[in-house]
């Protein structure tokens, strides 16, 4: 445990620091099924949202709650913190140790996570750094597929939608990499394919992977489809690009059909049109178990960083 105390990028964990992760993750499901734990008593985050949120961020303040801790925290950063005013973020992390022992910090610029990491003498969780990483949604996401599929080793993913814009799916690919015989399907529209820092990455790590076009070709060969929202808000005024990938994989009937019995969907929400509402009572659609095991991880989180 002593190896994790900022989490910054999908990179710093291997397999055994995840094996540790998701065994705490596990006491920490018993821990809320009895009602929680005092054993942060006494200990303040700050969650510090400078883009919106809805799981990650209360999912973490629930956690740190249920783990008998305390929340200090503000949403739309760019507006209510004197960010505002011009203050650097350094200067605010340099402030917000002082009040708290942890912060959980969501931004909109690419390594930010990092440069507070850098002046912070207190642990820097990123909760989501603009297009660059989630490595705490990512730990859920594999947490998920272990406890829906019961495997990691062997297992065949494949990421869809706004894989150039999707942070999740860039640490997912990461952590999946870490692990035996994984297959890794893209599929994506033309304007948002995996970048090529990913691909290089899998190469070097022999991780398997093709960039496909038939969604549900691809469904038929799948273990999980992990399905992404097209993120407009990363387009700027690019609206035709937007509008050239928005609807051309929508998980749907059709996919449902193709996917194997065992098989799941996963998505780390929010969604727009991507996946149809009637896919949401089929079993494999694991999306909002998925989102309720961010609260488990995150627990775990706080507690291994807290108490090591
Ligand atoms: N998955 C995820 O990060 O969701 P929020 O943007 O609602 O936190």
């Amino acid at each position: 445990m002593d190896r994790m105390f900022h989490v910054i990028e999908a990179q710093q964990f291997d397999r055994e620091l995840m094996g540790e992760i998701f065994s705490v993750t596990k006491e920490m499901e018993e821990v809320v099924s009895r009602y929680g734990s005092s054993i942060l008593n006494r200990r303040i985050m700050a969650t510090l949202f400078y883009e919106p949120s809805t799981r990650t961020r209360l999912s973490f303040e629930s956690a740190m709650i249920r783990l008998g801790g305390n929340v200090v925290t503000t949403e739309s950063a760019r507006e209510f913190s004197s960010a505002a005013k011009g203050e650097t973020l350094e200067d605010t992390i340099r402030i917000v140790e002082g009040y708290a022992d942890v912060i959980v910090m969501r931004h909109f610029e690419s390594g930010a996570a990092r440069r507070a990491a850098d002046v912070a003498s207190v642990p820097i969780l990123n909760a989501g750094d603009g297009p660059g990483q989630h490595p705490t949604q990512a730990l859920l996401d594999v947490y998920t597929i272990k406890k829906e599929i019961g495997r990691l080793d062997g297992i065949t993913v494949a990421m869809v939608g706004d894989l150039a814009n999707g942070r999740t799916v860039r640490s997912l690919a990461y952590l999946l990499a870490r692990y035996d015989d994984v297959k890794l399907f893209f599929v994506a529209p033309e304007v948002v394919r995996m970048k090529q820092d990913i691909k290089e990455y899998l190469d070097r790590h022999g991780v398997h992977f093709e960039e496909k076009e038939d969604l549900i070709e691809v469904a038929q060969q799948s273990d999980v489809i992990y399905q992404t929202r097209i993120q407009r808000e990363r387009f700027g005024d690019r609206i035709a690009d937007y509008e050239s990938a928005r609807g051309k994989y929508i998980v749907d009937s059709n996919t449902m059909e193709a996917l194997p019995e065992a098989g799941r969907v996963l998505h780390p929400l929010p969604r727009i049109d991507e996946i149809a509402p009637e896919v949401d009572g089929d079993p494999r659609a694991a999306y909002f178990r998925q989102a309720h095991n961010g609260i488990y991880i995150r627990m775990a989180l706080l507690r291994m960083v807290l108490e090591a």
